[in-house]
C-alpha cells in the first residue's frame, strides 16, 4: 500500500472536515461534497488513477479509496442533517396560535326516520326488547295466513298489496316478523322490528307506497293489557320528552284479540283541541292488542301457557310529527332539506313548541 495514497486520502479527509466546518448552508455543503467525491473531484481522480498502479496493488487501493469516500460522505450527510434541523422554520411552521378557531369540518345530517329508529331502539332496548328484522319480500304465509288472515278473509283488503311475479309479495306491514321471531326464539319473548313496508297506494302528502313501520311483541306468562298500556305510555313519553296521555279504543286486526287503536293526547294543544288533532284532543297512533291464540300457535307457542301483546305504528308518521315534516313525499325524495341536524335529534321535539 503506497504511502502516497495514504497521504492523499488523509489530506482529502482533512479538506472535507475543513469544508464542513466552514459551510453555512446546505447548498454550500452539497457543492463542497461533489467537489471532493464527484467523478471529477479529488476522490474521483484518485479512483481513476488506480489503473496506473501495478496490477497486484489495484484491489487494495480501490478498497481504501472507497472506505475513505464512504467516510467522507457520512460526514457530509451528518453535517447536512445538522444544518437542516437548525434552519429557520417557515412562517407557517413557526406560528401556532391555539386560541384561533379550528378549521370548520362539514358535518353530516340524519334522516328523520333514521333518527326515530335509533331513538325507539334505544328506549325499547332499555326495557329488554331485542331489535329483530325480517325480509322485505315475504310469502303470503307470513304476511297473512300465519297472522290469522286466511286467503278468503275480507281483512286482506285492508292491506293493498304489491304482489310479485313469483307469488311472493312486498310485506305490507312488519307483523310477519312476529311469526319469524316466535319461530326463532320461542317464549318468553320481547322483540321490536323497525323496517320498510310497502302498499299499493296513491301517493299524496300523507300516503306513500314505501314507508316505515315499528312493530313490537312481548310474550310471557300473565302478560295483560295493563302491560301493553304501560309500555306504550313510557315509550311515547320518552320519545317526545313529555308525559304523554294515552287511551284505548276498540280496533280490529285479525292477529290480536282484543284489538285496539291507541290514541295519544295531542301534544300541540294539550288536549283542548286544535287543527293537528282535528279538534278531538287525541291523535290516533298505534294499532295494538293481545296476540291472538292462532298467531301464538302459528309461532309454535302454547296459548294456554303464554299470553302477549303486539303493537304496530307508522314510524314515518311519528318522524313527521316529531320533526314537523309536512309532506311524506319529501322523506323519500332524496331532498337534503328533509334531513335534520345531529343536535336536533335529542332536543325537544318540534311538536312540543307552543
Ligand atoms: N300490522 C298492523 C298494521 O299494519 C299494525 C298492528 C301491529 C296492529 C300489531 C296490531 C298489532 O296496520
Amino acid at each position: 500500500m503506497s504511502e502516497q495514497l495514504n497521504d492523499d486520502l488523509r489530506k482529502v479527509t482533512a479538506e472535507a472536515e475543513q469544508l464542513i466546518a466552514t459551510a453555512g448552508t446546505v447548498d454550500e455543503l452539497r457543492q463542497a461534497e461533489s467537489r471532493l467525491t464527484g467523478k471529477k473531484g479529488t476522490l474521483g481522480q484518485l479512483l481513476a488513477s488506480i489503473g496506473k498502479l501495478p496490477k497486484e496493488d489495484r484491489a487494495e487501493a480501490g478498497q481504501q479509496i472507497n472506505v475513505a469516500k464512504r467516510d467522507i460522505e457520512d460526514k457530509f450527510s451528518l453535517a447536512r442533517a445538522r444544518l437542516e434541523a437548525a434552519a429557520p422554520k417557515t412562517a407557517a411552521e413557526q406560528t401556532f396560535d391555539p386560541t384561533l378557531p379550528g378549521p370548520v369540518v362539514p358535518r353530516g345530517s340524519i334522516h328523520p326516520v333514521t333518527s326515530v329508529i335509533w331513538e325507539f331502539e334505544d328506549i325499547l332496548s332499555r326495557l329488554g326488547f331485542v331489535v329483530f328484522g325480517g325480509p322485505e319480500m315475504e310469502t303470503d304465509y307470513y304476511n297473512f295466513d300465519a297472522l290469522n288472515i286466511p286467503e278468503t278473509h275480507p281483512a286482506r283488503d285492508q292491506w293493498d298489496t304489491f304482489w310479485l311475479d313469483n307469488d311472493w309479495l312486498l310485506r305490507t306491514h312488519t307483523s310477519p316478523c312476529q311469526i319469524r321471531a316466535m319461530e326463532k326464539y320461542g317464549a318468553p319473548l320481547r322483540v321490536i322490528v323497525l323496517g320498510r313496508c310497502f302498499r299499493y297506494e296513491t301517493e299524496d302528502a300523507s300516503h306513500a307506497n314505501t314507508f316505515h313501520q315499528f312493530e313490537g311483541l312481548m310474550i310471557d306468562r300473565d302478560i295483560s293489557i295493563a302491560n301493553l298500556v304501560a309500555v306504550m305510555k313510557l315509550m311515547l313519553s320518552e320519545l317526545f320528552h313529555h308525559e304523554v296521555k294515552v287511551r284505548l279504543r276498540p280496533g280490529f286486526f285479525p292477529f290480536v284479540e282484543p284489538g285496539f287503536e291507541l290514541d295519544m293526547g295531542c301534544l300541540l294543544c294539550g288536549g283542548s283541541g286544535c287543527p293537528a288533532c282535528k279538534h278531538s284532543g287525541w291523535m290516533e297512533l298505534i294499532g295494538c292488542g293481545m296476540v291472538h291464540p292462532n298467531v301464538l300457535r302459528a309461532g309454535k307457542i302454547d296459548p294456554e301457557q303464554y299470553t302477549g301483546f303486539a303493537f304496530g305504528l307508522g314510524l314515518t308518521r311519528v318522524a313527521m310529527m316529531k320533526y314537523g315534516v309536512a309532506d311524506i313525499r319529501s322523506l323519500n325524495s332524496g331532498d337534503l332539506r328533509a334531513l335534520i341536524r345531529p343536535e336536533q335529534r335529542f332536543g325537544p321535539a318540534i311538536i312540543e313548541k307552543e
